[in-house]
């Protein structure tokens, strides 16, 4: 089995990583070509999002053919030599496999859409009513999910865009496709597999409208979700490999099952309740203020009740689909730094498998787009067009745009101050922010204070201590919603963290903790001026805005 618990993985989003042929893309040369950057982090994993043959109207999550590389990244003879060279490193490759749903330009969607029976029993094809689609379930992007083939009087299911049409996985033989497709990148060499939204792969066996809400209870964690999981790791030979599932709105029960390491499912899941803290009533296109209470209470109910059923989580902030997490939960301007190593702490030091997303080492901030002619993803377009149609203006819709779009995350990796961030000799395909002429990585390799180099200490703490990768974890009280504390255990040791997502100074007076942190050593913080204030600690512990200590004992 390999040892996911000592670990840390990055995530590469490719498009926006690394261009080495100076065409705006980034690409497999480039990622190549920065592995000895990746190496110096001391990561352990890769996860590299598709760059399979897509026509990329979900930038690769709409994968046309998932056994050959795109051309605009490269070749399959460079995706192996990658695969390769960072194994001579001592770095695995996770590869993203995206088995919900494929492109409709797949040889098999193309072949059902001219009627074979065979090929349209791959997918969910189903007549509408009263010339209305089968059900009013909305996709993920807006608009209803299903679309209708007036060459067929049918429709067919996508709960993403209309060009990502949902496999039918009741059908035999789309799970044994999808054993060949593991099968393939196993034998490249890959050391595990992303899987992407795999809780919706169960689809119910009677469509029916959804009079609560947008379909989704219908066909999350479905009914035989885990019987396919488990068939699809039995049959293709990698529970030993390390392997992630992405779980869209799913349960901690269900979690628990997918990860515990008895049902040969998958090594760990992430999952997004955390990050939906500042939805203003659920709903990510209205802005609200993080409820930190509720962020406190997800983690510690999925913390601890992860730990007592033995299953494993992914622990992140930050994905190609997320904002930018300092831009969101700390400080880009003011406090940009000790909020950046702060939340790098909160998630760092917890019991599950942390995951760095590219710049996210930096502390890179969300876009700073002004304009929607600077977007560039299909779920920020629709929306723009959906907010506007319900009738916000074009200022507001901008500015929920500017805290919730997917581009956020998807502005090129900052690597130089100079052109482009040094991502591309050419023009990237997206704008890059302002503010690489400081936050980059080569800036960041000369300061010893900054928080390039607090992450390398983050992953190499994590494989130094068996406390930090396989303690128990507990959380703890207190006694001010916007400080988050829980502490480690194992061994009669104990690491006490405790993190401000407050922007004022605060005072956390509550005895027991007080007592716990005066009386440990300190072993991490998240600024070098709460050091000295530690030292002077006496009835009270004061942590700066957004600020967070560790204190070991
Ligand atoms: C989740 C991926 O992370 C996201 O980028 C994609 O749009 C959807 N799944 C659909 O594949």
């Amino acid at each position: 089995m390999r040892d996911f618990k000592h670990s840390t993985v990055y995530q590469i989003y490719i498009k926006s990583f690394c261009d080495s042929n100076g065409d705006g893309i980034g690409d497999l040369g480039g990622i190549r070509s920065r592995l000895p950057y990746l190496k110096s982090l001391g990561i352990d994993y890769i996860w590299v999002t598709p760059f399979f043959r897509s026509p990329m109207n979900d930038n690769g999550y709409d994968v046309a053919d998932y056994y050959e590389v795109n051309p605009m990244f490269g070749t399959l003879e460079e995706a192996m030599d990658m695969i390769r060279e960072a194994r001579e490193m001592g770095i695995g490759f996770m590869f993203d496999m995206v088995f919900n749903h494929t492109s409709t330009e797949h040889a098999w969607f193309q072949k059902a859409l001219r009627g074979d029976p065979e090929y349209m029993d791959y997918y969910i094809f189903r007549d509408g009513k009263d010339g209305q689609p089968p059900t009013n379930w909305e996709s993920k992007f807006g608009g209803n999910a299903w679309e209708y083939v007036p060459s067929l009087g049918k429709w067919y299911l996508h709960l993403f865009d209309r060009t990502q049409a949902d496999l039918n996985w009741d059908n035999p033989k789309v799970r044994e496709e999808m054993k060949n497709v593991i099968r393939f990148w196993k034998d490249a060499g890959v050391c595990g597999f992303r899987f992407d939204v795999v809780n919706l792969i169960s689809k119910p066996d009677i469509f029916e409208d959804d009079h609560e809400g947008d379909g989704r209870r219908f066909y999350t964690d479905g009914h035989h979700v885990h019987e396919y999981l488990q068939e699809l790791v039995r049959d293709t030979g990698i529970a030993e490999m390390v392997t992630v599932g992405e779980m869209s709105s799913t349960s901690l029960e269900n979690c628990i099952r997918y990860t515990m390491p008895e049902r040969g499912e998958l090594s760990m899941c992430f999952s997004f309740h955390h990050l939906k803290v500042d939805y203003a009533g659920g709903n990510k296109w209205a802005l609200a203020e993080p409820d930190l209470k509720s962020l406190r209470n997800l983690f510690g109910t999925w913390q601890e009740e992860m730990m007592k059923a033995e299953g494993w989580n992914a622990l992140f902030w930050c994905n190609h689909d997320q904002p930018r997490v300092v831009s969101r939960l700390g400080d880009d301007q003011l406090y940009w730094k000790r909020s950046a190593k702060m939340l790098a702490m909160f998630i760092h030091l917890m019991r599950g498998t942390p995951y760095i997303y590219q710049g996210e080492e930096l502390g890179m901030t969300n876009a700073g787009f002004t304009d929607i002619g600077q977007y560039r993803d299909v779920e920020s377009i629709n929306y723009h067009r959906i907010l506007r149609e319900a009738g916000l203006s074009e200022e507001e819709t901008l500015q929920v745009l500017g805290a919730r779009s997917r581009d956020n995350g998807r502005t090129p990796m900052q690597w130089t101050p100079g052109e482009n961030a040094g991502f591309s000799a050419g023009e990237p395909w997206i704008g890059v922010p302002e503010n690489h002429t400081f936050i980059n990585v080569e800036s960041e390799e000369k300061d010893p204070d900054s928080i390039l180099q607090f992450y390398r200490k983050l992953v190499a703490l994590r494989k130094e201590s068996d406390l930090i990768a396989l303690g128990g974890i507990r959380f703890l009280e207190t006694g001010n919603e916007r400080v988050i504390a829980y502490e480690r255990t194992m061994d009669g040791k104990i690491l006490t963290v405790v993190c401000s997502f407050s922007k004022e100074r605060e005072e956390i007076s509550d005895p027991v903790l007080c007592e716990r942190i005066r009386d440990g050593k300190l072993f991490l913080a998240a600024d070098a001026d709460t050091a000295a204030q530690y030292a002077e600690m006496n009835e009270k512990l004061v942590l700066a805005a957004l600020d967070g200590i560790a204190v070991a004992r």
